[in-house]
């Protein structure tokens, strides 16, 4: 009937719509990626959006559906594509996914940790370019994580998890900053301290917080050059927190001597990136929650953060700031 909410989906493969289907009236995009104005277009009359971190939510798409829209159903943890402070002053409850997906992300650090660290992707490319001549002693080396110390930049959820996988690698140390005032307490014995001695004493540097005017741009030119030559950065976060060029340049002139990244600017990247020419670089598609059972649980927590928030219930997970 003509009272069944009506919400506006931005793609066609989102899990979980078959949650909204029997509540609401549902109009899916035709395709993967809907322009600005296809945002815009689709939102008209819809109450709520069901989107992801593809989908910029800004001032502009706000303010065209500003006497409709009251709940963003985004299918992450970042919440950085969304005008947020916006939506909070206009009334607009927005459902999210964290915890979901902590697991599956934190092991896929540690899978880029090792790919970086022992040279994985490089080592099988040797094999293909018919460089594979004998076993020798010091060809493919590079440094363990057993007696490394690992600074992580962002401590939340998804750090905490990364610190108690790395316990099993007996790491020598696990250091990390945040940003926020106090220490976290946890059972890793991990260590807080600044941002300088973070970059100046990590032999690996994972970055796992969030997005935002604090963060973005963070890891420059003069970031790279606290940090030890044989640092390896890792990059679970967003592609913003990183001046991109600055890191392409040091990676070039072995600055640090490796990167992991799990995200990138822009994304996705063309094949001809010079990030994906340099061999000192692994790069994956922004997989870190890829799990069957991650994304799955995602989809359904975000319609079910959808239909609470349309019925003015508590959402299973709602952004608060
Ligand atoms: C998120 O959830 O924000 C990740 O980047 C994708 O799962």
């Amino acid at each position: 009937s003509s009272s069944r909410p009506k919400i506006f989906v931005t793609r066609d493969d989102f899990p979980g719509i078959e949650l909204l289907k029997e509540k609401a009236e549902i109009e899916v995009f035709k395709g993967t990626q809907p322009s600005k104005d296809e945002i815009i277009a689709g939102l008209k009359g819809k109450q709520a959006i069901y989107c992801s971190l593809n989908d910029r939510i800004d001032k502009d798409v706000l303010d065209a559906c500003k006497d409709s829209l009251k709940v963003i159903g985004t299918m992450s943890v970042g919440v950085d594509h969304l005008a947020w402070r916006l939506c909070f002053e206009r009334g607009i409850r927005i459902g999210y996914t964290p915890i979901i997906l902590t697991e599956a992300v934190a092991e896929l650090t540690m899978a880029l940790l090792l790919a970086t660290s022992r040279r994985l992707f490089e080592a099988h490319n040797e094999i293909l370019q018919n460089r594979w001549s004998s076993w020798s002693p010091m060809w493919m080396c590079g440094p363990g994580l057993h007696e490394a110390t690992v600074g992580i930049f962002g401590f939340g959820r998804i750090g905490q998890e990364v610190a108690r996988k790395l316990k099993a690698f007996r790491v020598k140390k696990i250091i990390y900053s945040r940003f926020s005032p106090g220490e976290i307490e946890n059972d890793v014995g991990a260590i807080k301290v600044d941002a300088d001695e973070l970059l100046k004493e990590s032999d690996f540097l994972i970055v796992l917080c969030s997005l935002n005017e604090n963060t973005q741009h963070f890891f420059n030119k003069d970031r790279f050059a606290q940090m030890k030559p044989s640092a390896i950065f890792i990059n679970v976060s967003r592609g913003g927190v990183v001046v991109q060029d600055d890191l392409i340049d040091a990676l070039k002139r072995n600055v640090i001597k490796a990167a992991g990244l799990d995200v990138t600017t822009p994304e996705p990247l063309k094949a001809d990136h010079p990030l994906l020419a340099l061999p000192n670089c692994v790069v994956i598609p922004h997989i870190g929650s890829a799990t069957y059972k991650s994304r799955n649980e995602m989809g359904e927590a975000t319609s079910q953060n959808i239909l609470l928030g349309l019925e003015g219930k508590p959402m299973i997970h709602e952004w608060k700031g």
